[in-house]
């Protein structure tokens, strides 16, 4: 009679823990924060170097900073604008400075030379050396006319192509409400060729482009749209060559998205209701299927949600445009 009660007790104990303890909570035991500088804001996305050192990111005040590890932190290692006046504009997080100041959003290393391909949303596709400094505009526009508002990219490291979008010129209001009313469709899909410096315009007619990632078999690319929200799909081999279809729909709105070692993506996606925004990462396969969703609402309590998912060495790295940290999750 006894021994009955203390196996249905433990039996019981175990449905409990199963119940109560959700990934969810264990997630959040594993949150770490890697702290910006004093009033640095806005780290959009990470890119990690060849020697697998970082993270970097671009941030509000238009630097590239590089992480340093724990006593360190991080430190300013290149900067898109040639403009750009230090004192004017370390700290600065809005609009109207980042004109001036310069906005990295989109940051991939070409491991060959050890460079920095840069979007920058007012100063195009740019590149920086694997020292850093001052970075190179390579390209400010197309056919004669100014890029609207440059976003991500992606590099096909065997051939050396640079995949990135043009947004549109809506994202430079940075207002969230007006860029989704505006049903906005001018965003735009171009691939520069490292080696011939040629751009060509690849996909036009894109509902707000943010995010742009490589199959890990390179035969399409992958493009979140933000007004849209969807993953559209441009095909770049076989028969469907040239030509683009919806990939998966989304419930929210998507922002950054980044393959994984073993070819899934990390898609962030945040969605407004009732003045509260949730932040969620959902790791899609190359079908589409969702294979995993994590909650990052608790640790990112703010107006715009997460920017960016992305998993390195068995993290996963959080970014925010709000926030003045990066987030680490260990998986
Ligand atoms: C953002 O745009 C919406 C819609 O156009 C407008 O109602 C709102 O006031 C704007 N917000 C800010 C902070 O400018
Ligand atoms: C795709 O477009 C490129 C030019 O951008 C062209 O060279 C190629 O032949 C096209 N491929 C197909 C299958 O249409
Ligand atoms: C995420 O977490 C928030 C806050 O804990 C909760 O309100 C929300 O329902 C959760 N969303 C999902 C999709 O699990």
């Amino acid at each position: 009679m006894k021994m009955v009660s203390i196996t249905k007790t433990i039996f019981l104990l175990q449905i409990w823990i199963l119940v109560n303890v959700s990934p969810y909570q264990l997630v959040h035991c594993k949150f770490s924060r890697l702290e910006l500088p004093f009033r640095t804001f806005g780290p959009d996305s990470t890119a990690f170097d060849a020697k697998g050192d970082g993270p970097y990111t671009g941030v509000g005040d238009g630097r590239v900073l590089k992480y340093q590890g724990p006593n360190i932190g991080f430190t300013e290692f290149a900067i898109t604008s040639p403009n750009r006046i230090k004192a004017r504009c370390d700290g600065t997080n809005d609009p109207i400075s980042q004109r001036m100041c310069g906005r990295p959003y989109g940051l991939g290393f070409y491991f060959k030379t050890g460079d920095l391909y840069i979007t920058d949303a007012y100063y195009g596709l740019l590149v920086v050396r694997p020292s850093g400094g001052q970075a190179t505009q390579l390209v400010t526009g197309f056919d004669g006319k100014p890029f609207g508002f440059l976003d991500s990219l992606d590099i096909d490291q065997e051939k050396g192509i640079v995949y990135f979008i043009d947004s549109g010129a809506i994202f430079k209001t940075s207002n969230r409400t007006k860029i989704v009313e505006s049903r906005d469709t001018s965003g735009r899909l171009f691939k520069y060729d490292i080696g011939t410096k040629q751009v060509t315009l690849l996909l036009s007619g894109l509902s707000g482009p943010v995010g742009v990632a490589l199959s890990k078999d390179s035969s399409n690319v992958l493009i979140t749209e933000y007004i849209a929200q969807r993953i559209r799909r441009f095909w770049l081999k076989g028969a469907k060559a040239n030509s683009s279809d919806v990939f998966t729909n989304v419930e929210g709105i998507p922002d950054n998205i980044k393959r994984t070692v073993l070819g899934d993506f990390w898609v962030a996606i945040s969605n407004t209701k009732q003045h509260t925004t949730f932040s969620i990462g959902q790791r899609i396969n190359q079908f589409g299927k969702v294979m995993e969703t994590r909650n990052f609402t608790d640790q990112y309590n703010t107006p715009n949600g997460i920017t960016e998912v992305q998993e390195h060495n068995g993290r996963l790295y959080v970014g925010c445009l709000d926030q003045n940290f990066i987030g680490v999750f260990r998986v």
